[in-house]
């Protein structure tokens, strides 16, 4: 049976995205072609997150290498610039950040995890979510690559300092072998048949079942702790 009402699913939403620690706390990933509605649907999630009373303490920061972004606030402007992204996170919970130089996109974002780190260690009480998306784009991104050593941390240990990655990928390959294991949970929209051997193989889990269903930005929700899956209906676009 397919969910719909997003704003009915509190639940779903802390487990993806709330930093509190718990043992669904871990990093996230997205996986999907592209165009196939990712950014929209993130980007949908993050807005419901943030009318829960229980994000109240979070900051998201999206990252978009594309340099691109859905978020509707007109006071939201993205930035290349750390400085100014941390001093609008002392008053806004959303930040958006567009690395600037395609030769260091991997320190560029290095230094951004170790500042949220070294803020988190300040503001043990602030949980933060770093969403990258489109990050098949950085080094490391490939399934026997090895992320840039900002970005294991924040895989690694993200969920003891209250800090969450959400990954957004092209392929279920594209995810670091590091990161298995270190993922409480999976959202799939329209996949390769390529990715299901690979998904039995990393994550002992087959989506062939669900894999006619995943079309038409149809999505599921893939629990890696408990191994269940949900499908969506896709969302608004508004
Ligand atoms: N749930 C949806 N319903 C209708 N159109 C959608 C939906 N999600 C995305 N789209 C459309 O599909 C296109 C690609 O969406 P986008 O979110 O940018 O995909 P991706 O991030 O996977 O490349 C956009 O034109 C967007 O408006
Ligand atoms: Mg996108």
């Amino acid at each position: 049976m397919s969910k719909t009402d997003l704003s009915e699913e509190r639940g779903l939403i802390r487990k993806l995205l709330l930093p509190d620690g718990s043992s669904h706390s871990l990093s996230v990933a997205m996986a999907s072609r592209s165009g196939s509605g990712k950014t929209t649907l993130l980007t949908r999630l993050i807005t419901e997150a943030r009318k829960d009373e229980a994000f109240k303490d979070v900051r998201f920061i999206y990252v978009s290498v594309k340099e691109e972004h859905l978020f509707k606030e007109k006071k939201l402007k993205p930035t290349n610039d750390l400085y100014k992204l941390f001093k609008h996170l002392r008053k806004n919970s959303i930040g958006i950040f567009y690395p600037s130089d395609p030769a260091n996109y991997e320190l560029e974002v290095d230094a951004l995890i170790e500042n949220v780190f070294q803020l988190s260690n300040s503001n043990p009480d602030t949980g933060f979510v770093i969403i990258l998306d489109d990050a098949n784009i950085l080094k490391g991104f490939d399934n026997r690559g090895t992320p840039s050593p900002a970005v294991k941390k924040l895989a690694v240990a993200g969920r003891s300092k209250n800090i969450r990655g959400l990954y957004i990928t092209h392929r279920i390959a594209n995810l670091p072998r590091i990161m298995m294991g270190n993922l409480s949970g999976l959202i799939l929209m329209s996949i390769s048949s390529m990715d299901l051997d690979y998904s039995r193989k990393i994550f002992g889990v087959d989506f062939e079942p669900i894999l006619p269903e995943l079309h038409s930005y149809r999505w599921a929700y893939v629990d890696l702790i408990s191994e269940k899956m949900d499908l969506f209906n896709p969302v608004k676009v508004v």
